[in-house]
């Protein structure tokens, strides 16, 4: 079934290298557009690309006409910094999704300029097809389960070896915290935040078993780069942020960051999202409980969270037995409250990486092998997706 009118499931979008995206939306039984997955803002829809000659996921942003500046201005920002850190115009990396250009209404293409006309040139697709309140972001379509979903729904008796995947993690934010970039023909790297980095914003590719980094309209370079202003947003679930790149809702608790160092609080504050995620992957402990999980944006629980376990000084429920405890330490240095005292992605990367070495080497007999410990460690990634129900009580 075909709709007439704005938003057709065939769309023709064109950039201003002449280059021609044509997109297809599929259709199930009672009409509805087929949906791959959807979060708090925005469904995700499966399309075909036809030039790509591949199916792909399509982000639909749509907002009122009051909003549209405001909201656009914060997408340019993750339009650039995509199109370096993870694309088809640049280079994919393999553990952050691709990203293969925005299709905007023509009425939009000046307020959707970046300062990189190389950036405008290649990735705005233009299309009168779309209504000028919503937009579309294209990205590679993963094949796969998210993390939240193996970590939590997979049978106990099944051990899945989270290590590889914590190793891709590690990677990914390396990417972002150093992302090529090209300026003026020049090549050099910039630093990028993520900003909702949790399990439910990483995905694992079946065929692969490769661990992608999702959700990245939050992507962004944290200062002024060409004159684009830097960007301005906050992390975005409070359960997985650093108290310090929060607004300041329980000052009693956390006093506001000394210096307004953004860059360095946004970028610490993805390095404590990656740090609880490990907790949850390594440790296999929720973070944040259930209940919690399903309120989107819970101050309180975000509040308990902190008082309990962080600043308490019990922190997280972490195993300091001998074949655990250097990711507790680890993990436990990148939740530290003071940002300051958190290790850099490198640092984090490096350490995960002796963890291995020692845990394949002298540390081997501390995980017995039916524990998952050595190389006969067994891999296993649920094949089975989660019903919707419970696939819809969780927040992305
Ligand atoms: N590239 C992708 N490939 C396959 N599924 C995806 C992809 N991107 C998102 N999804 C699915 O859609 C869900 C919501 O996407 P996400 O970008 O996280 O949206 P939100 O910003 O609303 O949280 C994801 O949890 C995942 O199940
Ligand atoms: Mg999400």
């Amino acid at each position: 079934m075909s709709v007439s009118g704005l938003d057709p499931d065939r769309i023709t979008a064109r950039n201003s290298a002449g280059i021609e995206i044509r997109l297809r939306f599929a259709r199930n039984e009672i009409g509805e557009r087929n949906k791959r997955g959807e979060g708090a803002n925005a469904p995700v829809f499966r399309a075909r690309h036809e030039q790509l000659e591949k199916d792909i996921v399509v982000k639909s942003f749509s907002f009122s006409a009051s909003e549209t500046q405001r909201i656009i201005k914060k997408s340019v920002k993750s339009v650039e910094s995509l199109y370096f850190l993870s694309s088809v115009f640049t280079r994919p990396d393999p553990n952050i999704m691709c990203f293969y250009g925005v299709v905007i209404h023509p009425s939009n293409s000046e307020a959707f300029s970046s300062k990189i006309e190389e950036v405008n040139r290649n990735a705005l697709f233009l299309t009168e097809a779309i209504s000028p309140t919503m937009f579309y972001m294209l990205y590679e379509l993963i094949d796969g389960s998210d993390l939240h979903d193996i970590i939590y729904d997979t049978p106990r008796d099944i051990d899945i070896d989270f290590r590889k995947y914590g190793v891709e993690l590690l990677k990914a934010l390396n990417k972002l915290q150093k992302a090529p970039i090209i300026l003026a023909g020049k090549t050099g790297t910039v630093a990028m935040v993520h900003l909702d980095i949790k399990p439910s914003n990483i995905m694992i590719e079946r065929a692969t078993d490769t661990l992608k980094l999702i959700d990245l309209n939050t992507v962004c370079i944290p200062w002024p780069v060409k004159g684009n202003g830097g960007c301005d947003r906050n992390s975005m679930t409070l359960e997985y942020t650093g108290p310090e790149a929060t607004p300041p809702l329980f000052p009693e608790i956390f006093p506001p960051p000394l210096p307004t160092d953004k860059r360095t609080i946004l970028m610490a504050s993805d390095i404590f999202a990656v740090g609880l995620t490990l907790y949850e992957m390594i440790m296999k402990k929720t973070g944040i409980s259930i209940t919690r999980d399903i309120i989107p944006y819970n101050e309180y629980g975000w509040r308990d969270f902190f008082r309990n376990k962080v600043i308490s000084g019990e922190e997280l429920e972490l195993d300091f037995t001998p074949d655990k405890e250097k990711w507790a330490s680890l993990i436990q240095d990148m939740v530290k409250l003071n940002y300051r005292q958190r290790p850099t992605a490198k640092q984090a990367l490096d350490r995960f990486n002796e963890i291995l070495a020692w845990e394949e080497g002298p540390g081997s007999v501390a995980l017995p092998v039916n524990q998952g410990g050595g190389k006969k460690r067994r891999k296993t990634v649920r094949k089975n997706r989660p019903t919707k129900s419970r696939r819809r009580n969780r927040i992305r």
